[in-house]
């Protein structure tokens, strides 16, 4: 059985406090979920933590996407494109819930999703963030 933390990590940090807040929520409620397959809790539990990952990230990808267009950010599209597809994949689970049973993997695939995009995806526009508002901008 594994052990692997799906807790938020410093090293996903970006020192853009907004962002990083919204980032280590989302993390919170991935571990929440986790704890809530592993106890094997029935699907209404796994339903509403799953509808409040489902409201998070729209909130934080709505912000992001607001940032992105604010900065001009020549990546948007594609980054975007990437949001919709966990968007999708996530209603595909919160269906699931209902309808049938979510494997325990679920919670691990959406980390996995999640840690790839803020290392890859993320990082790009806040780094562009930072090449445009100058040294100092945090
Ligand atoms: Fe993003
Ligand atoms: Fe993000």
């Amino acid at each position: 059985m594994r052990e692997k933390s799906l807790a938020w990590s410093e090293r996903f940090a970006f020192g853009i406090d907004a962002i990083d807040d919204q980032h280590r929520r989302l993390f919170d409620y991935l571990e929440r979920l986790d704890a809530s397959l592993r106890r094997g809790e029935g699907w209404l539990a796994l339903r509403e933590l799953l509808d409040e990952v489902a409201h998070w990230a729209d909130l934080h990808f709505a912000v992001e996407e607001a940032l992105m267009e604010i900065m001009g950010y020549p990546g948007a599209a594609a980054h975007i494109e990437g949001h919709r597809r966990f968007k999708a994949a996530l209603d595909g689970y919160r269906t699931q819930a209902v309808t049938d049973s979510i494997a325990h993997q679920t919670s691990e695939l959406l980390y996995g999703w999640l840690t790839e995009h803020i290392d890859g995806d993320d990082r790009k526009y806040a780094e562009y963030f930072r090449q445009r508002l100058g040294p100092g901008a945090g």
